[in-house]
C-alpha cells in the first residue's frame, strides 16, 4: 500500500511532534570560550539543539564577536545604560523571550541575577561556575583554591536558583592541583574541563534527559547525587590529552 492510499481513522487529528531545532539563548559578559564550545558542538550537531541568540551586558565582549563570525544573532545589552538592576534584567528578560528559547545558558556571564528573572526561567536556566561547588562560590576562585593550599579544584554545570552559585549541580569535572600550578595554569586546566562538560550538560537538557524537578535534577528520570555527576581528573585528563604530571 502506498502513503497516499493510507487512510485511518486512528490518525485522524494527529498532530506530529515538531521537529524544530530545541533554541537555545546564551549570555556572556566576556571572551566566549565556554561560547565558543558550545557553538563547535553545533556545528558537529552534537548541542541537541541550535544557539538562536547571544547576549552580552558589555558591548564590546569578545563572545559577540565569536557569534557573529557563527551566523548567531549578537545583542549588545550595556547593563551602564539601566538605572538599576531590575530595569536591566526586565529588558534582558524581553531580549530573551523574544527568542523563545527552551534554555538559556548562562557562559561566563559575570552579572547578579533579580529574583525575578531567576523565576521566570527556572528549571530552564544553566550557569557554570570555576569550582568543585559547593565550595569557592563567588568570585577569584583560582587564586582562592591556591591560597587555601587545596588539593582540588574544577569547574561545576549547575541550574540556577535564587541562591548565587547555589543552585543544584548537574556534572562536575576535577584538576588536581600540582604543586607548579599557577593561577593561570589552573584557569587553563578548568577552562578546558568547562569546555568538556558544558556542552554535554546542554544536551542532555535539549534532548529532554536532564529536568529539574520538584525534588532536584533528574537525568534520565534517575536523581542525580548532590554535587552531580563527577568527572575524575585521570578521566578528564585523558579526555583533553593532557601530560599526566
Ligand atoms: C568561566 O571560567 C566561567 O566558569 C566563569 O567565567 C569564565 C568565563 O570564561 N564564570 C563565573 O565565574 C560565574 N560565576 P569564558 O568567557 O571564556 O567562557
Amino acid at each position: 500500500m502506498s502513503d497516499d492510499q493510507y487512510t485511518s481513522d486512528t490518525l485522524n487529528g494527529f498532530t506530529p511532534e515538531s521537529t524544530e531545532p530545541r533554541r537555545v539563548v546564551v549570555l556572556i559578559s566576556g571572551n566566549g570560550s565556554n561560547l565558543q564550545a558550545l557553538i563547535d558542538a553545533q556545528s558537529y550537531d552534537e548541542l541537541g539543539g541550535e544557539i538562536i541568540a547571544v547576549v552580552s551586558n558589555q558591548a564590546d565582549a569578545y563572545g559577540l564577536k565569536r557569534a557573529r563570525d557563527a551566523g548567531i544573532n549578537a545583542v549588545a545589552l550595556p547593563h551602564r545604560e539601566y538605572e538599576s538592576r531590575e530595569a536591566f534584567d526586565g529588558a534582558l528578560i524581553k531580549v530573551i523571550e523574544r527568542h523563545e528559547p527552551d534554555l538559556i545558558v548562562l557562559a561566563g556571564f559575570m552579572r547578579m541575577l533579580t529574583p525575578i528573572f531567576v523565576q521566570r526561567f527556572y528549571g530552564r536556566l544553566l550557569n557554570i561556575h570555576p569550582s568543585l561547588l559547593p565550595a569557592y562560590r563567588g568570585l577569584n576562585t583560582h587564586a582562592r583554591v591556591l591560597a587555601d593550599g587545596a588539593r582540588e579544584h574544577g569547574a561545576s554545570v549547575h541550574f540556577v536558583t535564587e541562591e548565587l552559585d547555589g543552585g543544584p549541580v548537574v556534572i562536575q569535572a576535577a584538576v588536581d592541583i600540582t604543586e607548579d600550578d599557577t593561577e593561570e595554569s589552573l584557569k587553563d586546566k578548568v577552562h578546558a574541563r568547562e569546555h568538556l562538560i558544558y556542552p554535554i550538560a546542554v544536551r542532555w537538557f535539549l534532548e529532554g534527559r536532564l529536568q529539574l524537578g520538584v525534588n532536584g535534577p533528574t537525568l534520565d528520570g534517575t536523581p542525580l547525587p548532590p554535587q552531580g555527576l563527577r568527572l575524575s581528573h585521570a578521566d578528564a585528563a585523558e579526555e583533553l590529552d593532557e601530560d599526566d604530571e
